[in-house]
């Protein structure tokens, strides 16, 4: 448990308790969407989540802001990575301003790293959290115009899922995520809040009775979004944009492409960057963490001399032997890695360099302050472009 910790001007900061619960939801769904007093609920009484996942800001007996932190797992090249995920961020109008947000976000990294997490995720306003030290690292897959709906295939439903279908919409989800470098499954908590909320709904596709495919709606009320479309079968997409179009009343519908299945069906994307944000709180035990995927990364390179990657502000070495990273080494200040052999990142695009699409070579291109350095090939090797997944509790 985090203690209490007081602000300026009285206030206080401390994990929830049972007895917040309304005026927790009541100042969510002030500032944010109706849905948030339901999700912060049922992530609340999840056993996997609990009040203590959550944080307020008190003046007294009056909740004026709140966020929560959501346990997960990012898997890079089959390495899972101990993960959070910030969310349900919210201050009351008469007190924004203040630095409370700043003063949760502290909180919630305290809390992640006292979970072991070795990074954190999230889906947020623009710009915001960059304060807090996320990047955007990771892309979005855009939601795009359908441009042609087709006839439910002969023989397919759609029917929405519920708790008992979880076990088959996970295994659906795993299998459609093998094929990214970078992937975040949801968890359990997720799962169960997914089949409950009313913000987001769960279906599955039928065939000769067995379930072939899954996804993720936004509820008619709003405009319907298709996403998490999982399945290898052409057929059950076409179902699944058949039941979305059908839940719309006929009108637009806008779905998220996943690694090309419904290419053929939607509008092309809008020249509009869209990303995840992530944060590495330190690069050194992430690196660690990582040796088994930066060993297979230089399974190629016959060679045992440490390779040196500088952020400039401080450096790690990591150390080889029999084509294995065994050591990550943290050293200081190193301006010129280049001298040593080695490549120079800036800290704040640690998370693109790990996770985004362009590796060392596309950021190289696109900021002055990142460069392979003389061995050019061996990081290319180390730091390449990752093609990603994340399944995060909103659909973003
Ligand atoms: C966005 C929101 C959460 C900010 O809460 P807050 O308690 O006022 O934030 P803080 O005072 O801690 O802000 C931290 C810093 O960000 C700045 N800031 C505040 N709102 C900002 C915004 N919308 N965009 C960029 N910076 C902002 C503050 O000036 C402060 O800067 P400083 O630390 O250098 O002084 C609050 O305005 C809110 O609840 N908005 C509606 C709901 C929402 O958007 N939630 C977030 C969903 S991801």
């Amino acid at each position: 448990m985090i203690p209490a910790m007081d602000l300026p001007g009285g206030l206080m900061l401390r994990e929830a308790r049972p007895a917040d619960l309304a005026q927790i939801g009541d100042l969510l769904a002030r500032r944010g969407d109706d849905n948030d007093a339901e999700d912060h609920r049922l992530v609340v009484h999840d056993p996997d989540g609990g009040f203590d996942a959550c944080a307020v800001v008190v003046d007294g007996d009056r909740i004026v802001s709140t966020a929560t932190l959501l346990d997960e797992t990012v898997v890079l090249a089959g390495v899972p990575i101990p993960a959070a995920q910030v969310e349900l961020v919210a201050t009351d109008r008469d007190y924004e301003g203040r630095g409370l947000v700043r003063a949760l976000m502290g909180w919630a990294h305290e809390r992640s790293a006292g979970r072991g997490h070795l990074m954190q995720v999230m889906i947020g306003i623009p710009y915001f959290y960059r304060q807090f030290g996320y990047q955007y690292a990771i892309p979005i897959p855009q939601s795009r115009a359908v441009s042609r709906v087709p006839a439910m295939p002969a023989g397919y439903s759609v029917r929405r899922a519920g708790p008992a279908d979880i076990p088959v919409m996970a295994s659906l989800q795993n299998a459609s995520q093998e094929r990214f470098g970078l992937s975040m499954p949801h968890s359990g908590l997720c799962w169960r809040a997914l089949v409950a909320r009313a913000g987001s709904f769960q279906v599955v596709v039928e065939h000769a009775g067995q379930v072939v495919g899954t996804a993720r709606l936004t509820p008619p009320e709003e405009d319907v979004v298709l996403g998490e479309v999982a399945t290898d079968r052409p057929e059950a997409v076409a179902a699944l944009l058949a039941y979305a179009s059908e839940l719309a009343g006929g009108e637009e519908i806008e779905a998220k492409d996943r690694g090309g299945l419904l290419a053929g069906y939607l509008e092309p994307p809008l020249p509009q960057a869209e990303d995840y944000y992530a944060r590495v709180p330190d690069a050194v035990t992430l690196f660690d963490h990582l040796r088994p995927v930066l060993s297979a990364r230089l399974a190629n390179d016959d060679n045992d001399d440490d390779v040196i990657v500088s952020f400039f502000r401080h450096h790690v070495r990591l150390s080889r032997s029999k084509g294995e990273v065994t050591g990550v080494t943290a050293g200081g200040p190193m301006q010129a890695p280049g001298v040593h052999g080695g490549a120079g990142v800036a800290p704040d695009l640690i998370a693109p360099l790990l996770f985004g699409p362009h590796g060392i070579e596309g950021l190289a291109r696109s900021h002055t302050d990142v460069y392979p350095g003389p061995n050019a090939d061996l990081m290319r090797a180390l730091f390449p472009p990752v093609e990603a997944d994340l399944l995060t509790f909103y659909l973003p």
